[in-house]
């Protein structure tokens, strides 16, 4: 198995290990199904996963954290931009996230296009077969290396509708694509979508906005997965991510911290059951310019 589909595979059993915490940002019965063999038995022997989270990944642990809370932002504007009238949702760089299962109440009237290298979607796939999981018929695998082809170009060979507005995700994703590939994905989806259509990310802090105590997590994260093969390679101000997307053609919606955003949800949630890095923002747009639905 290839790194990618590691990291893929850690968010899985990250999103599993969560299901076991009493206050839950995600709900996710089907991760733990999605893990290969090694990562479910882990996840399921609950000593043994404590001091996986702890100790063995401990490196790591700053990423996986901010997996439940990208999801959950994700997924909360994702609804208000459904209850808007929003039909297609894309989710680029999906691996093994569960959305079209989990959201069986959100799938009826939902196109779900998930993104990712064919050989993800190959174990994705293979995956779901294993554990008896029928894919979802509004479900759609667009194979593609954003890296290699741009996201509308990879979106043009599937039942996407350009005409109709749309939601797209970038989870986990935009640290590991240069800061000129990131900029090609969103003029690419600027260019390619009508306005009103949404995007949500999460991106590395830079250097000046990330808490200073956590500099030490951030550099150790950094080492850990570059030594796996996926260095991280671009970082942002909340400024200069929204500077980046506007340049695109993208208002900002909200460009918030995590550390911001853990604050929110210990408001609605009661304390979180983890400590969150202050090293990673999440980022809401929205391309500018009158909707086809509010023109008539
Ligand atoms: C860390 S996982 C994130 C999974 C999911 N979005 C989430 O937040 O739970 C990153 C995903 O991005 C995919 N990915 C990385 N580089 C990519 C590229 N150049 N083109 C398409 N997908 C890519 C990987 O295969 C992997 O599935």
């Amino acid at each position: 198995m290839n790194t990618r589909a590691t990291t893929a595979e850690l968010v899985a059993a990250a999103r599993a290990h969560h299901q076991h915490d009493r206050v839950r940002l995600v709900e996710d019965p089907y991760a733990l199904r999605l893990c290969g063999r090694p990562l479910r038995l882990l996840v399921t022997i609950r000593p043994a996963a404590w001091i996986a989270s702890r100790w063995l990944l401990r490196d790591l642990q700053p990423s996986i954290l901010g997996v439940l809370i990208r999801a959950r932002y994700s997924e909360q504007a994702l609804e208000a931009a459904i209850r808007d009238g929003i039909t297609q949702y894309v989710i680029i760089g999906a691996g093994l996230d569960s959305f079209a299962l989990r959201r069986s109440d959100l799938m009826e009237h939902l196109d779900v296009f998930e993104i990712d290298l064919p050989a993800m979607q190959a174990v994705k796939r293979e995956r779901l077969a294993r554990a008896g999981l029928a894919v979802p018929p509004r479900l759609h695998f667009v194979a593609a290396d954003l890296a290699q082809v741009p996201v509308m170009e990879a979106l043009a060979a599937s039942a996407f509708d350009p005409g109709r507005r749309a939601f797209f995700s970038l989870l986990g994703l935009t640290y590991y694509l240069t800061p000129e590939v990131i900029e090609a994905a969103a003029r690419s989806i600027a260019e390619g979508v009508v306005a009103g259509s949404e995007v949500v990310l999460d991106h590395m802090l830079d250097d000046a906005s990330a808490w200073p105590e956590h500099r030490g997590k951030r550099m150790a994260l950094e080492a850990y997965v570059a030594k796996r093969g996926e260095p991280m390679v671009s970082e942002f101000s909340l400024a200069g991510m929204s500077a980046l997307m506007a340049e695109a053609g993208f208002d900002t919606v909200e460009s918030i911290t995590m550390m911001d955003l853990s604050a929110r949800y210990a408001g609605q949630l009661g304390p979180l059951p983890f400590e969150v890095p202050g090293i990673f923002a999440c980022g809401h747009f929205r391309k500018s310019g009158m909707s086809p639905e509010a023109e008539g």
